[in-house]
């Protein structure tokens, strides 16, 4: 089984977790790309939702659907959001970001009170690090920002790059993807990142994830808790 027909089965399979009435935060990538195709199928057939996207790329998609979006400013909380990730460790701490959305992404995953991760298999790894971690900064003076992280023992630090030019995130950010290799203490240096001025937001995500939905290449699906 192909990674991506994993993943459809990991995003049908969180699709099930929805309620009617639900208010649900819509993660970013191509694994939640399933979960929303299902959904708004669901949505079609009746299902009653409102959604917050993690993302201008999620917001877009979902309105193609015609998913119900709704301001996350204007909901006290979210009953649940569905993402993806990027690593996933034996405790559920998370690297995400690979698609630059991580500040959204962890903004609606703390007004949520239940985080389901899905994946296929090829994301979970005993310690957190060989997938270069994004840290979301403010553009101005990025290179001192860079060499603060670079202190933290990481010295391979590479400004984020699309096909013309630098990438700049939703909210007008750059992203340092670095390449720790190994991080011991997750939670530590997601205090030590976000204390270094410059330092918007870390793909670290500690604690969030309630439940984590894996497909594996034989075509099983696992749920870990
Ligand atoms: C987006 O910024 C990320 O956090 C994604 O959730 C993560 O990169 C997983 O994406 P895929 O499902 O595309 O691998």
């Amino acid at each position: 089984m192909s990674n991506d027909i994993a993943k459809q089965k990991a995003g049908e399979y969180a699709a099930t977790l929805v309620e009617d009435g639900m208010t649900i935060g819509i993660g970013t990538g191509s694994t939640v790309y399933y979960f929303i195709h299902t959904l708004a199928n669901k949505t079609k057939e009746g299902l009653h939702i409102t959604g917050v996207p993690t993302s201008a790329q999620t917001a877009q998609l979902a309105r193609s659907l015609n998913i119900p979006l709704v301001d996350l400013n204007d909901v006290a909380q979210l009953d649940l959001t569905i993402d993806g990730a990027d690593e996933i460790d034996p405790s559920l701490n998370l690297i995400k970001g690979g698609g630059g959305a991580l500040l959204q992404e962890k903004i609606v995953a703390a007004a949520s009170v239940q985080n389901i991760i899905i994946a296929d298999e090829s994301k979970l790894v005993q310690n957190l690090g060989k997938f270069p971690l994004p840290v979301e900064v403010i553009t101005f003076a990025w290179r001192q920002t860079q060499k603060h992280i670079a202190q933290l023992g990481c010295s391979n630090i590479v400004l984020r790059q699309k096909q013309d030019g630098i990438f700049i995130s939703d909210h007008g950010h750059y992203i340092l993807d670095c390449h720790f290799e190994q991080i011991d203490n997750p939670a530590l240096l997601q205090q030590q990142l976000n204390n270094i001025p410059g330092v918007v937001e870390n793909g670290l995500f500690i604690n969030m994830a309630a439940k984590a939905i894996v497909a594996y290449s034989d075509g099983s699906v696992k749920e870990f808790v």
